[in-house]
């Protein structure tokens, strides 16, 4: 089963909680206060409550509804109206596999750990949220590959793609760049950027102000398109 780079390692400190969606599925994302990762279903067993909305409480995620806790095994491990009461183990939640890589978490459903698709040693640049789908974004891109986002001239060049990764040349900067694109519902989608390179300042303003150009083109074609 495929791996889906649902955000940046640096966008996810300890005892933070994070919403994604893999494969179409809602999934909640959260780090205990040591800092283990887990990738669960979001949705509570009890009633249903998306479990994004909890709070961490030391190696536990507690859901925001009822306060129920689950362990980083998914398990329920405390009941605040029944305090005494031990949770029968079938309490459980749906868990998905996940890992780090280079700065990167990936997450694949099932819980079988999956190597990311990636080359190593790549350098997260940053995250951005556009309204428009993955699919209106990709052909964006290639189609924008021989046409200007910087004063009339070429600027990048899509030298290969995949399912959601793509991986864009910038001559005339001399670096390159890998895209890992996330879809969402309702038409939105998720950019991470990541560099074969470290970036000075100056290339990671460029790369915002190409972004923000690429968000612009891509979110207009939805508009048109609706
Ligand atoms: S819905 Fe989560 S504890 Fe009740």
């Amino acid at each position: 089963m495929a791996c889906t780079g649902v955000g940046f390692s640096k966008n996810l400190s300890n005892a933070r909680v994070m919403r994604a969606f893999v494969n179409g599925k809602d999934v909640v994302i959260w780090r205990s206060r040591s800092g283990k990762l887990s990738a669960w279903e979001n949705r509570c067993p009890h009633r249903g409550m998306r479990l994004s909305y909890g709070f961490v409480r030391g190696e536990a995620l507690a859901c925001m509804y009822h306060g129920w806790h689950y362990g980083v095994d998914g398990k329920c491990k405390y009941i605040p109206a029944h305090p005494n009461l031990e949770p029968p183990k079938t309490i459980q939640i749906q868990r998905y596999s996940s890992c780090e890589k280079d700065g990167v978490i990936w997450v694949s459903e099932g819980i079988e750990a999956n190597t990311p698709e990636i080359p190593a040693g790549l350098f997260p640049i940053r995250s951005m949220e556009l309204h428009c789908s993955a699919d209106v974004l990709k052909n964006t891109l290639c189609g924008l590959t021989s046409a200007s986002l910087e004063n009339d001239q070429p600027v990048f060049h899509v030298t290969d793609e995949q399912e959601d990764v793509m991986y864009i040349d910038i001559p005339k900067r001399k670096f390159a760049l890998c895209f890992i694109l996330q879809n969402f519902p309702h038409s939105r989608c998720f950019i991470h950027v990541l560099s074969e390179r470290e970036c000075a300042p100056r290339d990671k303003k460029w790369i915002s102000r190409v972004l923000e150009r690429l968000r612009r083109i891509a979110e207009n074609r939805t508009g048109e398109a609706t």
